[in-house]
């Protein structure tokens, strides 16, 4: 679903804001591309992370998984509801396949909010957006 930030519920407006704010610590020098996150997780903590880059180039770690390995270790396992994910593109950018796979370990019912400067946002159901995901429950069958 597209719609504007405007229009969005104000805990969704506040992940914006968040996801806006961690952007600006963006560290991307090779890339050029600032994003930011936040992720709200099952009892409505908020973590945020943005991309950090790497001269080896494969070492960079995306915004998403910063603000989820903030959230494990501060946590431990996490339930995340809604992930929010601000770049300057247009449209706006939803999260790499690496960053799907790392949602999936602790998705649960998860919305993935992407979101772009001029407040536009694209909603979608994280199952939509990684139909039969590997999860922990495989390695369980
Ligand atoms: N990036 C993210 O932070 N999240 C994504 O989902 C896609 C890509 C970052 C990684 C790199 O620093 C820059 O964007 C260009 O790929």
């Amino acid at each position: 679903m597209s719609s504007t930030i405007e229009l969005a519920e104000p805990h969704i407006q506040q992940l914006y804001q968040l996801a806006c704010a961690a952007r600006e610590k963006a560290y991307c020098p090779y890339s050029g591309y600032q994003v930011g996150a936040a992720i709200r997780i099952s009892d409505g903590t908020i973590y945020t992370g943005c991309n950090v880059e790497n001269s080896s180039y494969g070492a960079t770690n995306c915004a998403e998984r910063v603000a989820i390995q903030k959230a494990v270790s501060e946590h431990g396992k996490i339930q995340i509801a809604d992930v929010m994910v601000v770049t300057d593109a247009n449209p706006p950018w939803p999260p790499c396949g690496m960053c799907r796979q790392v949602i999936a370990e602790f998705s649960a019912q998860t919305v993935i909010h992407a979101a772009n400067l001029q407040g536009e946002i694209i909603t979608t159901s994280f199952a939509d957006l990684l139909p039969q995901a590997f999860t922990p429950e495989h390695l369980h069958r």
